[in-house]
């Protein structure tokens, strides 16, 4: 079975997907980030996975035509300007009867209990962002339709909603709020000051012990494809 994960960043997908397809299957990873490249080229040493393949390529420029039996992409689509051109692209680089799988978010489905003024504001913030940069963070419950208008069909889906009272998913929202901080400030969503705030507040709410944080609703979505254009 070959496979191709669009998007693979540090790997942690690829290379559970080549454990699963065995050593008579095949797996590649494709990202254009060369750091993320490297360590999940580490990943794959130290583990001694030998049927995963890593490339470093800008995905949207993916020509490949009826060449894998699966397909895909976690956490993509959500950064893309054009996800539709994307999805046709990884569609055609299906083999009939392959299957593409896509997760990604919908950030309309981020919650924290109890609520939180700097967690709302932070999620707000994400949001406007993607708008003014032309991509879209609550794009997941679009990829079943848009896996139908590229031509897959028994196309079906599950939603992820992740929860933490402790440990590293409860710090991803406060990780997420410091590393678009940069943006917010030069698009003018928010003051330097404002940002500060919202870092302490969502950090005193994140150690909290009473505190709940989810992730970004997650949209798991799959279909097969009929016949190769
Ligand atoms: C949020 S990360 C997700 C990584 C991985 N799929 C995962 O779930 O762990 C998004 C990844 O997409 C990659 N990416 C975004 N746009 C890309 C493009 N045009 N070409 C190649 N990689 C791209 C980024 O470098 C990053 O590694």
């Amino acid at each position: 079975m070959s496979c191709l994960d669009v998007g693979c960043g540090g790997g942690s997908v690829t290379l559970d997907l080549a454990r699963l397809v065995g050593p008579n299957g095949r797996v590649v990873g494709m990202d254009f980030d060369a750091v993320k490249l490297d360590l999940a080229k580490q990943h794959a040493a130290d583990k001694h996975v030998d049927n995963v393949f890593f490339v470093e390529a800008d995905v949207t420029e993916l020509e490949d035509i009826n060449t894998y039996d699966f397909v895909y992409a976690r956490f993509l689509l959500s950064n893309l300007k054009e996800p539709d051109v994307m999805l046709a692209k990884m569609a055609a680089a299906l083999k009939a009867k392959g299957v593409l799988v896509i997760e990604d978010v919908d950030y309309r489905g981020h919650f924290s209990y109890p609520q939180n003024d700097a967690f709302d504001r932070y999620v707000e913030l994400y949001q406007q962002l993607g708008s003014k940069h032309g991509t879209n963070p609550n794009i997941g419950c679009e990829i079943p339709l848009m896996m139908a208008d590229a031509g897959l069909i028994d196309v079906e889906m599950l939603l992820a909603d992740l929860v933490f009272d402790k440990g590293d998913g409860k710090t991803t929202s406060k990780i997420t709020l410091d590393s678009i901080a940069k943006a917010v400030i030069k698009d003018g969503l928010a003051t330097k000051a404002e940002m500060t705030r919202l870092g302490e507040e969502l950090d005193k709410f994140v150690k909290s012990k009473r505190t709940l944080m989810s992730m970004p609703r997650i949209f798991q979505v799959w279909g097969t494809k009929v016949k190769v254009k």
